[in-house]
């Protein structure tokens, strides 16, 4: 009975060590030491993030591969959900989230972030006929966003959450638009001409309604990732790299 007892209370401690081991390496985990730069995204933000044949394309991903080149590591792309993305850097599922992502202070208590390597401005898509013609025509209007981007939170902090329709990406909030659901979409500035472009009957207004920096999330225990990270980042900044990209997908006199 006796031997019982110690053999359970052996097997008991032996599983906790065990599981404890576990979550240690569950959390601490990066794929970094396996050679692989792990980058989360979204994949429904032209010209930033788009699907190709069944591949992840874009400014992001030109630059990540960039990055990767320098860090002497292999890119690896997951197309996720744009909410699961910081949660995701945060239990370091990924190495680094890159998606057209707006700095904020609130996301700066979550992850930390690279210096801003593009802008952005969100701005308002209403079809042709609309009676919206500037920012201050919104109020009281059904104005649809993309789920916890920040289109999503300044216009559900400006015109109230009852006023704002949140969908899984921008095509289906700009669907929506289409339908008559809501009157209007408020979304960054370049997936918005894209979508414009690909839809018939839809305009951007001339007036913007916010302007932000983008840049790569990391995890905050993550420092030496970070290190690198904004290192190559400059280097690539600084050679005119990052611009010849950007200037690849974005041609300036669409401005
Ligand atoms: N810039 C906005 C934000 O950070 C929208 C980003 C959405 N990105 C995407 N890949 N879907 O909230």
């Amino acid at each position: 009975m006796k031997n019982l007892k110690k053999l359970l209370a052996l097997t008991l401690a032996v599983l906790f060590v065990f599981s404890l081991t576990a979550c240690v390496k569950d959390s601490d985990k990066t794929t970094v030491s396996e050679g692989k730069l792990t980058m989360a995204t979204n994949a429904t933000f032209p010209p930033y993030e788009y699907i190709e044949g069944n591949k992840v394309v874009g400014i992001d991903a030109e630059i990540a591969a960039l990055i990767a080149k320098k860090l002497d590591l292999e890119l690896e792309i997951k197309d996720t959900e744009f909410d699961s993305i910081i949660p995701g850097v945060q239990k370091n599922k990924y190495d680094i989230g890159m998606a057209g992502m707006t700095v904020t202070d609130e996301r700066k208590q979550q992850v930390s972030f690279s210096s801003s390597y593009a802008k952005g401005v969100q701005v308002v898509i209403v079809t042709e006929d609309s009676k919206i013609k500037t920012t201050d025509d919104l109020k009281g209007k059904k104005i649809g966003v993309q789920q916890s981007t920040t289109g999503d939170i300044y216009a559900s902090d400006d015109f109230g959450e009852d006023n704002v329709t949140r969908y899984g990406n921008g095509n289906m909030a700009v669907e929506a638009l289409k339908a008559g659901k809501v009157d209007c979409v408020i979304i960054d500035n370049e997936p918005a001409k894209a979508y414009v472009a690909a839809n018939k009957g839809l305009k951007i207004l001339d007036t913007s309604y916010a302007e932000e920096e983008y840049a790569i999330c990391i995890n905050k225990n993550n420092k030496d990732l970070q290190k690198k990270i904004d290192k190559a980042l400059k280097e690539l900044i600084d050679d005119g790299s990052v611009q010849k990209i950007i200037d690849k997908y974005i041609s300036a006199d669409a401005e």
